[in-house]
């Protein structure tokens, strides 16, 4: 079992809102998505749509397992499962605009869940002058697409280890945690390995591979439509060849600047929302992410102390937001060697430090919808003893006030993440080794740079101390390009900072950066801001970019309790 659950390390979705009027149609879309099945679908070389999800349609695109061998022509048996939420104007309409592909992150993250979850969230703000379709898919060996990236046989066998790690001592426990932590990694890269030989899906899906598909996918939207017989304003390249219209959040922006470095010619637009730095991302060390997370939790506390006697949390005798958070702090601090046994779910839980952090590092990602859930799973924790909310995990918090979440059936998805974000740092990591040596100088580093988030985070690296593959179709950069890409970053990011939206900026000559005044891992998926959607709807329809470094309000408060956001939460 890997020693995190990634789920969400670099994707927003996990801490999810939904508007609550979509009940109704959610409700249909739960109905039909029992009557729907992706197996009733034969994959294709061409695109061809299946009606889904009510209202939406549904491909499953064959490409080959090995784009460095494509000259095959039997059945590759790798098939890209695809979702649209098609244009409100048909395809041969003049302001029909195209097709944009989105990718929520992860890396893990479903394309097809993006596309149900947010597919008209975004397509109200892309529509203007222009309509466009929507489409998500699932990267190789995520959700809908085969084969899966699974390393259990089972799903109890999954759960078990799951369970085992739970119980582990922190990583930053002296070396008895680390090496325990170290070895249960060790042996989730053996347990992969041995699942799964080298022409295994896992040796195939790097980010590179999924970049590449991506092109196909572009290139088969453009075959199956009719967009090449009318007068259409869909941006074409050299030689009319079809361009890609993208919205990448979190690592989607990785894949994004793999994309635009690896095809500059073929990017018609890109936006990169939550920019991670793809240089640190092939190292492996994932040490450009939590550089203002700190801060953003420290946010947490002064909302909380702003709130007086509406947040929980905040006691009679606190003078300041830092006498909140050294209660908070205190009782990590004690888990830390004396964690807690709780008998909830009819099960045995344990309330270990690893299990609070992560709780904070995940809830934080969206602070709008998750402050107020935060401080209550808190105080009823650390004031009151009752663990329940806090063991229900970061993830499940925001879901309290927006119960709309519909999780994708996707056991495997941790393994998955760990497939191409270890696969991709392959190459780099068998230079250096990463022996215990190295994982203990990771835990440091990650936890000096913050001191509640570094503990989970180091455990992303150390996961792919004994991996097996190393896939041969990759792509280590030098990344840029002279793409005029439209980057978007909250000013206070808990997982992508800030900074490396300027970072890549200098990359991509021509790009510009704009900056939302906003807490939360995501500009466009956990807050709004009219203007942020004014540049990238005219960014969309025109290609014209803002002046780089473009400052933008914020529209949805942040507090305790929790308030509307008009347009994300209706
Ligand atoms: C799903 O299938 C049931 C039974 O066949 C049918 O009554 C229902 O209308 C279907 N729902 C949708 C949304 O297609
Ligand atoms: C492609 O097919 C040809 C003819 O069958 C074969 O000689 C060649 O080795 C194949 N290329 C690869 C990379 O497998
Ligand atoms: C195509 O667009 C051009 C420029 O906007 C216009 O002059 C022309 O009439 C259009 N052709 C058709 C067939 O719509
Ligand atoms: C603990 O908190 C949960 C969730 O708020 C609640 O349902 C439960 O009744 C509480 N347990 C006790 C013993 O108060
Ligand atoms: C880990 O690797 C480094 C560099 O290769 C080496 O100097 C160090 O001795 C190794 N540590 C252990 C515990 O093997
Ligand atoms: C970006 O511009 C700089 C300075 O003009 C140039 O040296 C560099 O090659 C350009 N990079 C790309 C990828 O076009
Ligand atoms: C955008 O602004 C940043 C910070 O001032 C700068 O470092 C970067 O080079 C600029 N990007 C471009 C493409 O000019
Ligand atoms: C954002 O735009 C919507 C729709 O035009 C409008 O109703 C709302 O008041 C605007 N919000 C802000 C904060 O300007």
């Amino acid at each position: 079992m890997p020693a995190v659950s990634i789920r969400n390390a670099l994707w927003p979705l996990a801490a999810l809102l939904v508007a609550s009027t979509r009940t109704a149609s959610l409700e249909k879309r739960q109905e039909s998505l029992a009557n729907f099945t992706w197996t009733s679908i034969d994959p294709s070389r061409d695109l061809q749509y299946h009606d889904c999800y009510n209202g939406y349609r549904c491909a499953r695109l064959e490409v080959p397992l090995d784009w460095t061998n494509t000259n095959n022509t039997i059945s590759s048996g790798v098939a890209i499962g695809i979702a649209t939420l098609p244009a409100v104007v048909p395809d041969t309409d003049p302001s029909f605009g195209g097709t944009v592909l989105v990718n929520p992150g992860g890396p893990g993250g479903s394309g097809v869940e993006m596309v149900l979850l947010f597919g008209k969230y975004l397509q109200g703000i892309l529509d203007g002058d222009k309509h466009y379709e929507i489409l998500g898919f699932d990267p190789r060996g995520v959700g809908s697409s085969t084969p899966s990236s699974s390393c259990y046989a089972n799903i109890l066998n999954r759960v078990m280890d799951v369970v085992q790690q739970g119980g582990m001592p922190p990583v930053g426990l002296g070396d008895v945690g680390l090496n325990l932590n170290y070895q249960a990694a060790a042996g989730f890269g053996q347990l992969c390995g041995q699942q799964a030989g080298q022409e295994s899906i896992f040796a195939h899906m790097s980010t590179a591979s999924v970049a590449r598909d991506m092109l196909e996918i572009v290139e088969r939207v453009d075959a199956a439509s009719n967009r090449a017989r009318i007068n259409s304003s869909v941006p074409r390249g050299a030689n009319k060849k079809p361009l890609l219209q993208y919205l990448g959040v979190s690592y989607g922006t990785i894949l994004g600047n793999t994309f635009a470095s690896m095809y500059p010619e073929r990017v018609g637009r890109m936006v990169l929302d939550s920019v991670a730095d793809a240089d640190d991302y092939i190292s492996g060390t994932w040490r450009k992410n939590l550089d203002d997370t700190e801060s953003v939790i420290d946010y947490f506390y002064q909302v909380c102390f702003d709130a007086g006697d509406a947040c929980p949390l905040r006691q009679g005798q606190d003078q300041s937001a830092a006498d909140v958070r050294r209660r908070v702090d205190a009782f990590i601090q004690t888990l830390e060697t004396n964690p807690i046994s709780v008998a909830q779910d009819g099960r045995v839980r344990l309330l270990t430090s690893y299990a609070v952090r992560s709780t904070i590092r995940q809830t934080v990602y969206s602070p709008v919808c998750g402050y107020e859930p935060l401080a209550i799973a808190l105080a009823n924790s650390v004031l009151k003893g009752n663990h329940t909310l806090i063991l229900s995990g970061g993830g499940s918090l925001c879901t309290r006030i927006m119960p709309n979440h519909v999780p994708v059936d996707c056991s495997w998805c941790a393994e998955a993440s760990f497939g191409i974000l270890c696969g991709d740092s392959a190459s780099l990591a068998a230079k250096d080794g990463r022996n215990v040596s190295w994982a203990r100088k990771e835990v440091d580093f990650h936890q000096k740079q913050s001191s509640t988030a570094g503990e989970p985070w180091s455990r992303i690296p150390l996961s792919c101390v004994n991996w097996q593959f190393k896939p041969k179709y990759t792509f280590s950069g030098p990344f840029g390009s002279s793409v005029p890409v439209l980057l978007l970053s909250n000013r206070h990011d808990p997982a992508t900072p800030l900074a490396n939206a300027f970072t890549l900026s200098r990359r991509h000559n021509g790009s510009a950066v704009v900056v939302q005044e906003s807490y939360g891992h995501s500009a466009l998926l956990v807050s709004t801001s009219n203007c942020t959607a004014d540049i990238v709807r005219k960014y969309f329809s025109t290609g014209q970019l803002p002046a780089n470094g473009t400052s933008c309000a914020a529209d949805c408060a942040v507090s305790i309790p929790f308030t509307a956001c008009p347009g994300l939460i209706e």
